[in-house]
C-alpha cells in the first residue's frame, strides 16, 4: 500500500485529503496515518496542511520496492521488481528469480553488491548510496544469437535515461560502455542461460557510477560519476524507472525485425568508437582498425588499414581506442 500512495502523491501537484486517501483504498485513517509517519521517517518531505491534506515535497534518495514501485510507467519493464539492500551480484539473483518462475522484465536493484560481476571475468564494485546495480531478467522467444543485440539495446536506454535526467551528453563505446568525455559512467553484463539450444532466460546487468564524489585513485584517469559530471546528486530511482521506460521502448522496435535496423541509425549517433582507430581485443588475435558504425546485427563494422572489413560480434569481443580506453 505504501507504493500505491507514494505514486497517488507523485501523481498529484494539489493536496489530497486523508479521508480521500482512506476511500481510494479501503483502509482506516490509522492506516494512512502509518504510512505516512513511515514516509517521514523514510526521508519523504510531505507537507499535512488542515483541511487540505497531504502533499508529496520531495523524495529521498533510496531505492526501496515501494519508491521505485511507485515510479514505474512500463508496461512489463521492472513491473515485477525486488530490492536488495546488499547483495553478491544483482546478475545472479534475477537468473534464480527467472528460475523460480518470475515473469518477463522482473528487475532486481541493489545499494550494496559485494560480488559484482563485470565482463571478460572483471570484478564490478558499487559503493553504498551512490550508486545503481540493477539487472533486468528476460525470457525471450529468439535464438540464442540474438542476445548479444540486448547489450545494445540497455546501453540506449541507459543513454536515453541519463540524457533525460541529466542533460549530459552520454556516449556507447561499443558494446557495453557509457561514457561521458571519454570517462567511463556505465557498464553493462548480458548473460544467457540456456537450456539445449534455446534460451531460458538472459539477464542483463547494468552499474552506473551516480553519487560517487570521487573515483578510487587506480580508475580516475578512465572512470567518473554522473555527480562528478553534473556537479550535483542524481536521484538514482528517477534514473532506473527512465531507463526501464527506455529499455522497454527500444526491445519493442527490435522485436519488430529481431536486428537493430530501426535502431542502428540513432545508435551510431551515440557510437564514441564511430570513425575512429580501434584495437580489436579478439581472442583469435588482435588487430586494429577504422569503427564505421555496426550492423543490423549489432555487430562493430571494423576497416582495417589494407581495406578489409571486418564485422566484430559483441559477444566474444572488447574494443579499445587507440589511445587509450576510449
Ligand atoms: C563491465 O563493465 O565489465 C560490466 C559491469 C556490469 C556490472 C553490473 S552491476 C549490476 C549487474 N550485476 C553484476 O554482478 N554485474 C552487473
Amino acid at each position: 500500500m505504501k507504493a500505491k500512495i507514494l505514486e497517488l502523491l507523485r501523481n498529484r501537484t494539489e493536496h489530497m485529503s486523508g479521508q480521500e486517501i482512506c476511500n481510494h483504498f479501503g483502509v482506516s485513517r490509522t492506516a494512512v496515518w502509518k504510512v505516512m509517519k513511515r514516509l517521514k521517517e523514510e526521508g519523504y518531505e510531505l507537507e499535512a496542511v488542515p483541511n487540505k491534506g497531504y502533499r508529496l515535497l520531495s523524495c529521498p534518495d533510496i531505492l526501496t520496492e515501494s519508491e521505485l514501485k511507485s515510479r514505474m510507467t512500463t508496461k512489463w519493464a521492472g513491473r515485477t521488481l525486488f530490492y536488495n539492500h546488499v547483495t553478491g551480484s544483482t546478475n545472479i539473483d534475477v537468473k534464480q528469480y527467472m528460475d523460480q518462475g518470475q515473469p518477463h522484465g522482473t528487475l532486481v536493484v541493489a545499494d550494496i553488491q559485494n560480488a559484482g560481476r563485470g565482463r571478460r571475468g572483471r570484478s564490478w564494485t558499487s559503493r553504498e548510496g551512490c550508486g545503481i546495480a540493477m539487472s533486468i531478467g528476460l525470457k525471450p522467444d529468439f535464438s540464442p544469437d540474438k542476445a548479444s543485440m540486448l547489450t545494445l539495446i540497455m546501453a540506449m536506454g541507459v543513454t536515453a535515461a541519463i540524457e533525460e535526467v541529466t542533460g549530459l551528453e552520454v556516449r556507447i563505446k561499443w558494446p557495453n560502455d557509457l561514457v561521458i568525455d571519454k570517462k567511463k559512467v556505465c557498464g553493462i553484463l548480458t548473460e544467457m542461460n540456456l537450456e539445449m539450444d534455446y534460451i531460458q532466460s538472459v539477464v542483463i546487468g547494468a552499474g552506473i557510477n551516480v553519487n560517487m564524489g570521487e573515483i578510487p585513485e587506480e580508475i580516475k584517469e578512465v572512470a567518473t560519476s554522473l555527480m562528478l559530471e553534473k556537479g550535483e546528486p542524481i536521484l538514482r530511482a528517477d534514473l532506473i524507472e527512465k531507463t526501464m521506460k527506455y529499455f522497454e521502448h527500444y526491445y519493442e522496435i527490435f522485436l519488430r525485425k529481431l536486428n537493430l535496423e530501426d535502431l542502428k541509425e540513432e545508435y551510431e549517433v551515440h557510437l564514441v568508437n564511430k570513425d575512429k582507430m580501434v584495437q580489436v581485443l579478439d581472442p583469435n588475435g588482435e588487430f586494429e582498425g577504422k569503427a564505421k558504425g555496426i550492423t543490423k546485427m549489432g555487430d562493430l563494422i571494423v576497416e582495417k588499414e589494407n581495406g578489409t572489413v571486418v564485422e566484430v560480434y559483441a559477444g566474444e569481443v572488447s574494443v579499445r581506442g587507440f589511445y587509450g580506453y576510449v
